[in-house]
Formats: C-alpha cells, sequence, structure tokens
C-alpha cells in the first residue's frame, strides 16, 4: 500500500503561513514574486515541486478572466476530435462545462487529488493559472521534456472588468475602484498582472515550439486562424480533408459564446471545487471593450500607462 502523499496544506502550510500577506478581495500571498489566492498557494507549490510532466502534456495557462474557459473549450475540441467526433449530438462540450472537461490544478492539488492526473490517457490537458516561474521546473527547463504550454491573456482594462463582474458574484459588496487598485499596484491575485503576462511572453519568444502565446482579443477576430495554429502547436494539425470538411469552423462553432452561454450545463449549477463557482459566472459578455462602459477615460489611461510602461521593450503590446 502506497501511504498517501500528505495534503500541499499540510506541507507546504508552514511556510504560507511565513509569507506576507495582503488581505484583497482575495487574501493574497506573496511568494516568489507574485500574490498567489492564499486558498491556493499550498497547491501552486505542490505543483511545482511534484508534478511530473510527459511529453505530450498540455498544459493551458490563463491570467484569471482572461478566455481560460473558451481556450479549454478550444483546445480540448481541437484535440479530441478524433475520439469526440465535432458534429456528435452527444459531444462532451454539450453536457459538461469546459472546467469539468479539463482539471484545474489548483483545485486537484488542493482536493489531493493529484494522483488521479497519473491516471488520464495522454495527450493529457491540464490547466492553471500559475505564473511562469511557479510551473514545475520540469517544464520551464525544457530539458528532456516537450511538454507544451498554451498562454491566453487579455486587455487588463476589460479583465478588471471581467474580474469585478465574477468576483460580486461571490462579495456583492466588492467596489470596481478596489479591483482597479489592485490590479494596478500589482496585488491582485495572481498577480502583478503584468509580470505573469510577460513570463510567458519571453518564454514564447526563447521556445516557440514550447509555448504558445495568445490573446483573447486574436480569438475574437479570427477563432479559426488561431485554432488551426494552436492544433499544429499541439501536433495535431487540420489535414486537407478536415479542412475541406469545415472541421476548423466547427471546433469554432461548438465553442462560440452565444452557443456554450445557451447550453443548460452552462445555464445551471456549479463547477470547480473552490466556492463552487455558478457555472453562468464563466459566460457574461465575451466582447472586448467592454472597459468603456464602467471606466472613466481617466481610470482606462491609468491602466494603459501602467502596462505601457511595463511591456516597454518587450515586444509586446495589449
Ligand atoms: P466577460 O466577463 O468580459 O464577458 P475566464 O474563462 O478566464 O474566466 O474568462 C471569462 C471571460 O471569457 C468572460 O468575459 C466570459 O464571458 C468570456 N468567455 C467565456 N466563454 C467564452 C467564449 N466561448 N467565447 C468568448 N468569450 C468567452
Amino acid at each position: 500500500v502506497v501511504p498517501a502523499a500528505p495534503s500541499p496544506k499540510e506541507e507546504f502550510g508552514d511556510l504560507v503561513a511565513s509569507l506576507p500577506r495582503k488581505s484583497q478581495f482575495l487574501d493574497g500571498r506573496l511568494y516568489r514574486g507574485f500574490w498567489l489566492p492564499e486558498h491556493y498557494a499550498p497547491a501552486i507549490i505542490a505543483f511545482n515541486r511534484r508534478f511530473t510532466p510527459r511529453p505530450d502534456d498540455v498544459v493551458l495557462v490563463s491570467y484569471p478572466k482572461c478566455g481560460t474557459t473558451w481556450l479549454k473549450a478550444l483546445a480540448f475540441a481541437a484535440m479530441s476530435r478524433y475520439s469526440y467526433p465535432l458534429a456528435a449530438g452527444d459531444h462532451p462540450l454539450l453536457r459538461l462545462n469546459p472546467h469539468d472537461v479539463i482539471p484545474f490544478v489548483e483545485d486537484v492539488f488542493t482536493d489531493g487529488l493529484d494522483a488521479k492526473l497519473e491516471m488520464l490517457p495522454s495527450p493529457r490537458l491540464i490547466n492553471t493559472h500559475a505564473p511562469y516561474p511557479l510551473l514545475p521546473a520540469s517544464i520551464t527547463a525544457g530539458e528532456g521534456c516537450n511538454c507544451k504550454v498554451v498562454y491566453i491573456c487579455r486587455d487588463p482594462k476589460d479583465m478588471v472588468v471581467s474580474l469585478y463582474h465574477f468576483m460580486r458574484r461571490l462579495q456583492p459588496e466588492l467596489s470596481f475602484a478596489g479591483v482597479v487598485d489592485a490590479v494596478a499596484d500589482g496585488t491582485v491575485p495572481y498577480g502583478p498582472m503584468w509580470d505573469h503576462i510577460l513570463g510567458y511572453w519571453r518564454a514564447s519568444l526563447d521556445c516557440p515550439d514550447r509555448v504558445f502565446f495568445l490573446k483573447y482579443e486574436d480569438l475574437l477576430r479570427d477563432a479559426g486562424e488561431q485554432v488551426r495554429a494552436l492544433a499544429a502547436f499541439v501536433g495535431r494539425p487540420f489535414t486537407d480533408v478536415e479542412e475541406a470538411a469545415g472541421a476548423v469552423a466547427s471546433v469554432v462553432e461548438l465553442c462560440s459564446f452565444e452557443r456554450m452561454k445557451g447550453l443548460e450545463v452552462n445555464r445551471t449549477g456549479t463547477a470547480g471545487s473552490y466556492k463552487s463557482l455558478p457555472r453562468d459566472s464563466f459566460f457574461r459578455k465575451g466582447v472586448a471593450g467592454d472597459w468603456a462602459n464602467h471606466m472613466s477615460p481617466e481610470t482606462a489611461a491609468r491602466l494603459d500607462g501602467i502596462f505601457r510602461d511595463k511591456f516597454r521593450g518587450t515586444g509586446l503590446a495589449i
């Protein structure tokens, strides 16, 4: 009998308790330069130290509220298209929320279910919000491991609006100005957001065959183009026959905002173990530029200025 590994909280609770703390709308602990949500910090540290990637793993990473749900759906539909034909009336994405299809590392480790990751068939698709420096070294070092990482980010102003609406479902008294301030001073959960984005941006420049960098706005502009690139990146390019049969368009249509938001499974119930988030909270508006309906030109300019400064000289513009 293999003794059960100690839970991340048992193993890393003291370490987390010793870290600088900030009480925001989510309590945060500063670990290696990032404000991890306190309730997930032990799990992220456990993932960093314990997870053994397989060469064909695909790790989907996002800054929260930047398109995680959409990326999960698109990646799952594209990668599993031989097992689950896209036109099938019983496709898993028609009866399961994307968060219930692809495991979220923070929940898996918090719940002590990491052994279950070992039982998943290859190629595994997993998801985390962990910053690049906190991924397991066996992924970031890239030596002998061809594990793929796909990252998605978004205009920080739209992220702020999305985060505000999402968090307000849990904390009705949350102030919009408070969310803006937390993003601006870097103490937002998983922040600073600019360092989170830059970690993956630089990795995608250094190792373009291992890290694929996506923007939510590019998905909105031409999801088909991004799905093609994503499928090729994970080694499952669409063939000419599939192209002719409209497979890319089928993936895009299956995962479209209207289609997913309208599904019974995404209108009811909860997903994820942390506070059991209402599934409909993952589908709000699904557009770019909604920030203009929520913040003053001054606030927009403040956020734009911060990110422009942080990204100066990196080749990245959001
Ligand atoms: P809004 O709140 O701006 O509408 P995440 O999945 O990282 O939590 O991000 C949530 C954001 O992605 C929400 O943005 C949500 O509406 C949007 N979203 C979810 N599914 C989508 C889809 N299939 N297509 C486009 N946007 C989607």
